[in-house]
């Protein structure tokens, strides 16, 4: 079931403890952030043969690599000779040499050259391989899913990749231009129930409610049979835009669990990913992409209000709420589901909710 399920009435908040329990936090990382699509990064930034990007789900190590047919592959990013990690940040490399005791793989994975290893009898190296990760790329991101056996993107996110191009046809075509990060101190449901929910924006945002978007047609919503939010908004009416708002709407489409997909009015594309580092600490990404992967004078604009007025807020209240959910006395307050949809409702955060039960309520 995609929708909430509003059997009980009023529809009240999670628990504090799926915010708060190391045990639960344990399952989500085996039940949800191991078993689905996790956003990596874009493939301009992996673009020539030998391009490496490193990054970790969870305590999982993992990089991506464009081998010498040109094809990306995600690995474990893990020696298959002591376990030392392979390599670090990103950059490009003709082989993959362990810095431990010199491994050296090729791009796709297969063990090279161990040295000395032609004075071990039964080595072989043909059979050591650095094992691979499904990966795909989708509208121009590359994702991966530890999960061997995962359904396809096209199938756990349906009708997104069609809802996209229709928002914004040359989204294949954007280029990485800039990405900056930021260690949250709460809960990662605690960030994804905040990016997914507009009640808050008029109070906590005004500058985004006014430079941006227009709070009157907002809203968001389960779409299709996927565990996907799409928002939606008319660009902004004020005289306070930030920028040229003409052109396309606004729409962003929050892919369950980690990523948002996200258009600005005009066909501004911008990304939030969130990866867990602790029960209660998540870092959040937040990537933006150009038409020539530079950033000209209006994304400067509009990458220095954001940071400094909407995503500075959001941290606020992401950290005072991991603070409120400790509270002694705290117990869930009803949701505002509003069956008319617009802005000042919390039926994504009831989606939210069911979609985290279902995967890790025993
Ligand atoms: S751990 Fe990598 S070469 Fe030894
Ligand atoms: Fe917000």
């Amino acid at each position: 079931m995609n929708y909430p399920d509003q059997s009980s009435n009023p529809l009240k908040g999670l628990d504090a403890t799926y915010f708060t329990d190391t045990g639960i936090y344990d399952r989500v990382k085996k039940e949800v952030y191991f078993k689905t699509w996790q956003l990596a990064c874009h493939r301009s930034q992996v673009a020539n043969v030998g391009d490496y990007f490193s990054f970790s789900i969870f305590d999982q190590d993992i990089f991506i690599v464009r081998g010498q047919d040109q094809t990306l592959k995600a690995m474990y990013n893990v020696c298959q000779h002591r376990g030392h990690r392979l390599v670090s940040g990103c950059g490009n490399k003709k082989t993959i040499v362990c810095p431990y005791h010199a491994w050296s793989y090729t791009l796709d994975g297969h063990l090279n050259r161990a040295p000395n290893s032609d004075k071990v009898e039964g080595f072989n190296a043909s059979s050591i391989r650095i094992p691979q990760i499904r990966l795909e790329e989708f509208v121009g991101f590359i994702f991966v899913n530890l999960d061997s056996e995962c359904l396809d993107m096209e199938t756990s996110y349906p009708g997104v990749k069609e809802a996209i191009f229709a928002l914004c046809p040359d989204v294949e075509t954007r280029l990485f231009a800039h990405e900056h990060t930021a260690e949250e101190g709460c809960n990662w449901l605690i960030a994804v129930e905040n990016y997914n929910e507009c009640y808050h924006c008029r109070l906590a945002h005004p500058q985004f409610a006014k430079g941006v978007i227009d709070p009157k047609s907002y809203a968001v919503k389960p779409f299709g049979t996927g565990k996907v939010l799409r928002h939606t908004s008319r660009a902004t009416q004020s005289d306070k835009a930030w920028y040229d708002v003409s052109g396309a709407d606004y729409g962003s489409f929050f892919l369950w669990p980690s990523t948002a997909l996200q258009f600005y009015p005009g066909g501004l594309v911008n990304t939030y990913h969130w990866r867990p580092l602790a029960v209660d600490d998540t870092r959040v990404h937040r990537g933006w992409y150009s038409q020539d992967g530079k950033v000209n004078d209006t994304l400067q604009k509009v990458i220095d209000l954001d940071r400094d007025t909407t995503f500075a807020e959001d941290l606020k209240l992401v950290q005072n709420v991991q603070r409120g959910l400790r509270s002694r006395g705290y117990t869930p307050g009803p949701l505002i589901i509003d069956p008319e949809g617009g802005i000042d409702n919390e039926l994504s955060v009831a989606a939210l909710h069911q979609w985290l039960r279902e995967a890790v309520d025993s």
